[in-house]
């Protein structure tokens, strides 16, 4: 069965992966909600026979409230909600610094915005979906780098680097899937997480070629590459998945 008619909120879903699995789920049939804190670039070149699948919620998913607000406005414009996919990014001022030189207010801006928020969000849709009684599907949008440690060598000589706190909160999102999925034994409520490697942004020659050599056919990804995974997640055909991570990294982790 695939996501024909199933009303799916997107948090994030106006950012790179956001915006490519949004627009795969309205290919698909499915009536999309874009939760985020602006709107999506591709929203003017829709076709009009998709577009009324289309709502654009805008705001901070991390404020509890505006959750709220979101998750009941898509369930009035669509009649229902079936699943959640949660990729909003939010990112201090100084996302990015090196260990030695993370200050208190973005070290704890970061942990508490993208894993918190990871779980209020959830908690926010879960409460949604239990009064549906209809069950669900969710996704995290996690990362490699909540599974693995990072490969430094491959940022040498680049002003890159991947955080510690991203290392934290990943395998937190992880853990918290986990947990989720077993908390909600019997209620028919999914919880899954796909970990995406590294997408292409423009990152230097050298860096991709290094990174390229520990994959196996592509290396750096593209945005698609990810939404057939995150779709199977969503769909009755990952029906007896949860608590599950799937690893979407062409091998970089092996
Ligand atoms: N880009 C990568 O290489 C990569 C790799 C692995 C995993 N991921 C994960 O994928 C997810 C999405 O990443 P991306 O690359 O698409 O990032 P992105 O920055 O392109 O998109 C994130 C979106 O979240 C929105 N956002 C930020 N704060 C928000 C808030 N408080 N409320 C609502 N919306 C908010 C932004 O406006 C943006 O549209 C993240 O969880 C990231 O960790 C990304």
């Amino acid at each position: 069965m695939g996501l024909k008619n199933k009303t799916i909120i997107v948090s994030g879903g106006s950012g790179r992966l956001g915006s490519a699995l949004a627009q795969e789920l309205l290919n698909r049939g499915a009536y999309v909600s874009i939760a985020d804190v602006k709107p999506p670039l591709f929203i003017d070149s829709l076709p009009s026979v998709i577009r009324h699948r289309l709502l654009f919620l805008e705001g901070d998913v991390t404020d509890i409230a505006t959750a709220d607000k979101m998750l009941i406005q898509t369930k009035e414009t669509f009649g229902h909600l079936d699943g959640m996919v949660h990729s909003a990014y939010p990112r201090s001022p100084g996302w990015g610094t090196r260990f030695e030189e993370l200050s208190p207010e973005n070290l704890f801006f970061d942990l508490n915005t993208q894993l918190g928020g990871t779980i209020l969000f959830a908690q926010r849709t879960i409460k949604l979906l239990r009064e549906e009684k209809t069950g669900g599907a969710i996704v995290f949008i996690s990362s490699i780098q909540g599974l693995s440690a990072p490969k430094f060598r491959h940022y040498e000589g680049t002003n890159m680097s991947s955080p510690i706190e991203y290392s934290a909160i990943k395998a937190g999102v992880n853990a918290v899937a986990r947990y989720l999925a077993k908390y909600l034994a019997g209620e028919n409520i999914r919880i899954n997480t796909v970990s995406p490697g590294g997408i292409k942004a423009n990152q230097p020659a050298i860096f991709l070629k290094r990174y390229r050599k520990d994959c196996i056919n592509k290396g750096m990804l593209d945005p698609e590459d990810i939404v057939g995974t995150t779709c199977f997640l969503l769909s009755d055909d990952s029906k007896y998945i949860n608590g599950q991570n799937i690893v979407v990294d062409d091998g970089w982790s092996l």
